[in-house]
């Protein structure tokens, strides 16, 4: 599994998505409740980014539409999406966000 940096911990802000790209991935970076995930930031229903949605309970929301996005799994829990978005595992190195795009899950 190959991790590349994603960004600096130190430019996450709690419950705020980062949007970066990585080698042409969309992906969303969020820092939640202790933890940080990395979500592809396409919403699976249509061609919307999940950064611009809200943060709460490890959730992301779509803000189209209105599905949440699980950010452990990648699982939408409400139509109108019903299908899951990949997430990525994330590694912290020092103040280093890496992200691995290898191993969806
Ligand atoms: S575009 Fe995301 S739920 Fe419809």
């Amino acid at each position: 599994m190959t991790f590349v940096r994603a960004c600096g911990l130190g430019e996450l802000e709690e419950d705020t998505p980062k949007r970066v790209e990585l080698g042409g991935t969309p992906v969303s970076i969020v820092q939640t409740e202790g933890e940080v995930f990395a979500i592809h930031d396409i919403c699976s229903h249509a061609n919307v980014s999940l950064a611009e949605g809200e943060v709460d309970d490890c959730h992301i929301e779509c803000w189209l539409h209105g599905s949440r996005f699980d950010l452990r799994s990648g699982k939408p829990d409400a139509l109108p999406a019903t299908r899951p978005v990949p997430v990525y595992p994330v590694q912290i190195d020092g103040d280093d966000v890496l992200v691995s795009l290898t191993q969806e899950s």
